[in-house]
Protein backbone atom coordinates (compact mmCIF):
# COMPACT_ATOMS: atom_id res chain seq x y z
CA UNK A 1 0.00 0.00 0.00
CA UNK A 2 1.34 3.47 -0.43
CA UNK A 3 1.05 5.98 2.30
CA UNK A 4 -1.66 8.47 2.48
CA UNK A 5 -1.83 11.71 4.64
CA UNK A 6 -4.79 11.58 6.90
CA UNK A 7 -7.38 14.45 7.98
CA UNK A 8 -7.08 15.08 11.18
CA UNK A 9 -10.08 13.57 13.29
CA UNK A 10 -11.11 17.42 14.60
CA UNK A 11 -10.76 21.24 13.67
CA UNK A 12 -7.00 22.72 13.68
CA UNK A 13 -8.34 25.29 16.52
CA UNK A 14 -10.28 22.41 18.44
CA UNK A 15 -6.91 21.48 20.67
CA UNK A 16 -6.28 24.69 21.76
CA UNK A 17 -4.77 26.46 24.18
CA UNK A 18 -3.40 22.91 24.54
CA UNK A 19 -2.01 22.72 21.09
CA UNK A 20 -2.32 25.68 19.32
CA UNK A 21 -3.50 26.16 15.26
CA UNK A 22 -0.63 26.47 14.52
CA UNK A 23 1.53 23.35 15.82
CA UNK A 24 -1.30 21.69 13.89
CA UNK A 25 -0.76 23.30 10.55
CA UNK A 26 3.02 22.52 11.02
CA UNK A 27 2.98 19.46 12.60
CA UNK A 28 0.04 17.57 10.47
CA UNK A 29 0.54 19.85 7.09
CA UNK A 30 4.61 20.30 6.91
CA UNK A 31 5.40 17.42 9.04
CA UNK A 32 3.29 14.35 8.76
CA UNK A 33 2.89 15.09 5.01
CA UNK A 34 6.86 15.03 4.47
CA UNK A 35 6.93 11.44 6.25
CA UNK A 36 4.10 10.75 3.65
CA UNK A 37 5.91 11.73 0.37
CA UNK A 38 9.22 10.68 1.23
CA UNK A 39 7.84 6.90 2.62
CA UNK A 40 5.81 6.64 -0.71
CA UNK A 41 9.22 7.20 -2.27
CA UNK A 42 11.61 5.03 -0.11
CA UNK A 43 9.03 2.42 -0.76
CA UNK A 44 9.04 2.42 -4.30
CA UNK A 45 11.78 -0.79 -4.99
CA UNK A 46 12.32 -1.81 -1.13
CA UNK A 47 10.76 -5.06 -2.03
CA UNK A 48 7.62 -4.08 1.03
CA UNK A 49 5.19 -2.68 -1.86
CA UNK A 50 2.01 -4.31 -0.87
CA UNK A 51 2.59 -4.74 2.38
CA UNK A 52 0.93 -2.74 5.05
CA UNK A 53 2.13 -0.04 7.57
CA UNK A 54 2.67 -2.31 10.56
CA UNK A 55 4.61 -5.02 8.29
CA UNK A 56 6.58 -2.49 6.71
CA UNK A 57 7.77 -0.66 9.59
CA UNK A 58 8.92 -3.78 11.13
CA UNK A 59 10.15 -5.43 7.62
CA UNK A 60 12.42 -2.18 7.20
CA UNK A 61 13.63 -2.05 10.84
CA UNK A 62 17.36 -2.48 10.60
CA UNK A 63 17.30 -3.08 7.23
CA UNK A 64 16.44 0.09 5.35
CA UNK A 65 16.53 2.96 7.47
CA UNK A 66 15.28 5.72 5.36
CA UNK A 67 11.97 3.90 4.64
CA UNK A 68 12.16 2.40 8.38
CA UNK A 69 12.24 6.28 9.67
CA UNK A 70 9.29 7.73 7.47
CA UNK A 71 7.14 4.65 7.84
CA UNK A 72 7.69 4.62 11.67
CA UNK A 73 6.54 8.05 11.75
CA UNK A 74 3.81 7.96 9.87
CA UNK A 75 2.65 5.07 11.62
CA UNK A 76 3.52 7.10 14.66
CA UNK A 77 1.47 10.22 13.72
CA UNK A 78 -1.89 9.04 12.28
CA UNK A 79 -2.30 7.37 15.84
CA UNK A 80 -0.83 10.42 17.33
CA UNK A 81 -4.29 12.60 15.98
CA UNK A 82 -6.31 9.85 17.23
CA UNK A 83 -5.05 9.88 20.44
CA UNK A 84 -6.13 13.31 20.94
CA UNK A 85 -9.34 14.94 21.19
CA UNK A 86 -11.07 18.11 22.61
CA UNK A 87 -12.00 18.13 26.05
CA UNK A 88 -9.74 15.10 26.49
CA UNK A 89 -7.38 13.78 29.59
CA UNK A 90 -7.92 14.14 32.76
CA UNK A 91 -9.19 10.30 34.64
CA UNK A 92 -12.25 9.58 32.56
CA UNK A 93 -10.78 6.48 31.52
CA UNK A 94 -12.79 3.39 30.73
CA UNK A 95 -13.04 0.56 32.86
CA UNK A 96 -11.31 -2.31 31.44
CA UNK A 97 -8.39 0.08 30.62
CA UNK A 98 -8.48 1.76 33.98
CA UNK A 99 -8.27 -2.07 35.85
CA UNK A 100 -5.08 -2.42 33.57
CA UNK A 101 -4.11 0.42 34.80
CA UNK A 102 -4.50 -0.30 38.29
CA UNK A 103 -2.84 -4.15 38.27
CA UNK A 104 -0.10 -3.58 35.90
CA UNK A 105 0.82 0.03 35.96
CA UNK A 106 0.51 0.89 39.95
CA UNK A 107 -2.64 2.88 39.37
CA UNK A 108 -3.61 6.14 37.34
CA UNK A 109 -1.27 8.71 39.32
CA UNK A 110 1.76 6.53 38.67
CA UNK A 111 0.69 5.88 35.15
CA UNK A 112 1.12 9.23 34.66
CA UNK A 113 4.13 9.94 36.30
CA UNK A 114 5.99 7.63 34.28
CA UNK A 115 4.44 8.58 31.43
CA UNK A 116 5.50 11.92 31.46
CA UNK A 117 8.89 10.80 33.12
CA UNK A 118 9.36 8.59 30.27
CA UNK A 119 8.79 11.57 28.07
CA UNK A 120 10.89 13.94 29.56
CA UNK A 121 14.00 11.87 29.82
CA UNK A 122 13.87 10.80 26.05
CA UNK A 123 17.14 12.55 25.14
CA UNK A 124 16.50 14.27 21.90
CA UNK A 125 13.78 13.46 19.89
CA UNK A 126 11.01 10.27 20.30
CA UNK A 127 8.32 8.87 21.93
CA UNK A 128 7.13 7.64 25.40
CA UNK A 129 4.14 5.12 25.14
CA UNK A 130 2.03 3.22 26.71
CA UNK A 131 2.67 -0.52 25.31
CA UNK A 132 0.80 -3.86 25.77
CA UNK A 133 3.79 -6.64 25.65
CA UNK A 134 3.33 -10.23 26.63
CA UNK A 135 -0.68 -9.16 28.07
CA UNK A 136 0.53 -6.66 29.96
CA UNK A 137 0.91 -2.88 30.24
CA UNK A 138 4.13 -1.07 30.42
CA UNK A 139 5.80 2.39 30.24
CA UNK A 140 8.32 2.72 27.68
CA UNK A 141 10.46 5.29 25.01
CA UNK A 142 11.77 5.30 22.06
CA UNK A 143 14.59 7.73 19.92
CA UNK A 144 13.37 9.06 16.36
CA UNK A 145 10.91 7.32 14.72
CA UNK A 146 11.12 4.46 17.00
CA UNK A 147 8.10 2.84 18.38
CA UNK A 148 6.64 -0.50 20.34
CA UNK A 149 6.18 -1.78 17.34
CA UNK A 150 10.10 -2.73 16.52
CA UNK A 151 10.33 -4.42 19.99
CA UNK A 152 7.39 -7.01 20.13
CA UNK A 153 4.96 -5.15 21.69
CA UNK A 154 1.77 -3.25 20.80
CA UNK A 155 1.62 0.68 21.52
CA UNK A 156 -1.94 1.85 23.24
CA UNK A 157 -1.17 5.61 23.36
CA UNK A 158 1.97 7.59 22.54
CA UNK A 159 3.36 11.24 23.02
CA UNK A 160 5.29 12.60 20.20
CA UNK A 161 8.09 14.71 22.20
CA UNK A 162 9.97 16.07 18.93
CA UNK A 163 10.39 19.88 19.39
CA UNK A 164 8.34 20.28 16.27
CA UNK A 165 5.11 18.51 18.36
CA UNK A 166 5.48 21.22 21.43
CA UNK A 167 8.28 24.12 20.84
CA UNK A 168 5.57 26.99 19.08
CA UNK A 169 2.98 26.87 22.26
CA UNK A 170 5.50 25.70 25.42
CA UNK A 171 9.02 26.39 24.15
CA UNK A 172 11.49 24.45 25.83
CA UNK A 173 9.15 23.64 28.40
CA UNK A 174 8.45 19.82 27.22
CA UNK A 175 7.43 18.53 30.88
CA UNK A 176 4.28 21.24 30.89
CA UNK A 177 3.55 19.93 26.93
CA UNK A 178 3.20 16.23 28.54
CA UNK A 179 1.30 17.45 31.61
CA UNK A 180 -1.33 19.21 29.12
CA UNK A 181 -1.13 16.11 26.80
CA UNK A 182 -2.17 14.12 29.95
CA UNK A 183 -4.90 16.29 31.50
CA UNK A 184 -6.38 18.01 28.85
CA UNK A 185 -5.76 16.01 25.32
CA UNK A 186 -6.11 12.06 25.98
CA UNK A 187 -8.83 9.81 24.19
CA UNK A 188 -8.86 7.52 26.79
CA UNK A 189 -12.12 5.64 24.53
CA UNK A 190 -9.69 5.48 21.58
CA UNK A 191 -6.63 3.92 24.35
CA UNK A 192 -9.00 1.60 25.26
CA UNK A 193 -10.02 0.25 21.67
CA UNK A 194 -6.03 -0.36 20.79
CA UNK A 195 -5.83 -2.00 24.65
CA UNK A 196 -8.69 -4.44 23.70
CA UNK A 197 -7.18 -5.13 20.23
CA UNK A 198 -4.41 -5.70 21.64
CA UNK A 199 -5.27 -8.06 24.25
CA UNK A 200 -7.97 -10.73 22.62
FE1 LIG B 1 5.69 14.67 15.10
Amino acid sequence: MSFKLPELPYAYDALAPYMSRETLEYHHDKHHKAYVDNGNKLLEGSGLEGKSLEEIVKGSHGKNAGLFNNAGQHYNHIHFWQWMKPNGGGDKIPGKLKAAIDSDLGGVEKMKTDFAQAGATQFGSGWCWIEVKGGKLAISKTPNGENPLVNGASPILGCDVWEHSYYIDYRNRRPDYLKAFMDHLVNWDHVEEMYLAATK
